[in-house]
């Protein structure tokens, strides 16, 4: 069966504003035109494109050298005419699809094929309208109000047997689609269920829904978090400064419930902030005597189990250490190391600064940290 798909792309979308072709316009990184051949391509043995004259070679080179590209004319009618021109009648089926539904799929081609095949001339795809929809004369009043329950809002691809559309197109009218050629001849016109994902570019604001479609499931779900925490440098020589899951010989050690480990503690807020899931106080405080002491490496475990079970995955987690000593850099690798080990080989980062002098830990009483976290929805 021969299918050939005829694309209208000849405007020059007035109302988009853009100083090139509507259909030249990007969306996602590929033109509306390029979408356009993409999802009609895989039902048709011939593919047609009407391009703005002068324009014509740039198609070309855009969409290869198995899709034909004609000039378009003045208005969309005389664009089809152009393509349907450079058919032949060993055409069984043609569909006629607008560049400015760059996401129709290819499955809508396939479902308006169907009906054609099964007996229908001509075959469009149609949505319910919302809206109440009102005829209006020219001074603005109201002169009809037709039952929505039977409007439909007619989308394209629409697909007709070749005879169908050539005889349509004998016709000096100028409908703005095709079916209102056919519907003159009194054929019957078939309409079945469109798509939303078929919605028609014509203003900036139209892009944002058709994004929606385009990133369809691969839209992520992320959330991000933010973490501090600080403690004093402690008066007990003999305590042990725990910092970033390591353990810092030599250093003075912080007064904390825990272990002290502020680069771990900021982590694990910034994880629970994401995750909308409380902060350290409320899981491991004060009323949980059985985490006194507990290290840095052992809260980020049991927060990446909390995080795991509210949904999410840890895509990276960044941490700044505030404080005149220890020196980060030397160690900042195996400080790395640490914390992504303990939360289950997340990418962590790890940087330091000091204040100038300035506040608690530029006078040297203790330090501080501040962490960012971004996890994603399973
Ligand atoms: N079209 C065409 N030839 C024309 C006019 C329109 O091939 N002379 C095509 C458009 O490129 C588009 C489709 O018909 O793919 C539907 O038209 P529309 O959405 O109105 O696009 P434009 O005419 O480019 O936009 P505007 O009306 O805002 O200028
Ligand atoms: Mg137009």
């Amino acid at each position: 069966m021969n299918i050939a798909v005829i694309i209208p792309a000849g405007g020059s979308g007035e109302r988009l504003g853009a100083n090139i072709p509507k259909a030249l316009v990007q969306l996602g990184g590929r033109t509306l035109i390029e979408h356009a051949v993409a999802q009609m391509a895989p039902i048709a043995t011939h593919v047609v494109v009407a391009a703005p004259a002068g324009f014509e070679d740039q198609f070309r080179s855009l969409l290869g050298t198995e899709v034909t590209v004609v000039t378009g004319g003045i208005t969309r009618t005389e664009s089809v005419k152009a393509a349907l021109k450079t058919l032949s009648k060993e055409i069984s089926f043609v569909l006629v699809h607008d560049a400015a539904r760059p996401l129709a799929s290819t499955d809508l081609a396939r479902r308006i094929i169907k009906e054609l095949e099964a007996g229908a001339d001509a075959v469009i795809p149609g949505l319910k309208v919302a809206d109440t929809i009102k005829r209006v004369n020219i001074d603005g009043f109201v002169t009809k109000t037709p039952n929505r329950t039977k409007l439909r809002a007619i989308q394209t691809p629409q697909g007709f047997t070749y005879e169908t559309l050539v005889t349509a197109h004998k016709s000096m009218s100028d409908a703005t689609d095709d079916a209102g050629l056919v519907e003159e001849l009194d054929i019957p016109v078939k309409v079945i269920l469109g798509e939303e994902r078929a919605l028609k570019i014509t203003t900036p604001d139209d892009f944002q829904r058709a994004y929606r479609f385009l990133l369809g499931e691969d839209v992520m779900d992320f959330r991000v978090g933010i973490g501090t925490d600080a403690h004093a440098f402690s008066s007990d020589p003999s305590r042990a400064l725990h910092l970033a899951g390591l353990e810092w010989p030599g250093e003075v050690g912080v007064d904390g419930h825990s272990d002290g480990d502020v680069a771990a503690h900021a982590i694990c807020d910034a994880l629970l902030s994401a995750a909308q899931s409380g902060d350290l106080g409320s899981h491991f405080g004060t009323s949980r005597p059985e985490y006194a002491g507990a290290s840095g490496s052992q809260l980020l475990q049991e927060v990446r189990a909390i995080v795991d079970a509210a949904g999410f995955v840890i895509t990276n987690v960044s941490v700044q250490i505030v404080g005149n000593r220890p020196k980060i850099g030397p160690r900042r690798q195996e400080a790395i190391d640490a914390l992504s080990h303990a939360l289950g080989g997340a990418p962590v980062s790890v940087s330091a600064t000091t204040t100038d002098g300035l506040g608690f830990t530029g006078e040297g009483k203790g330090l501080s940290a501040i962490a960012t976290a971004l996890i994603t929805c399973k």
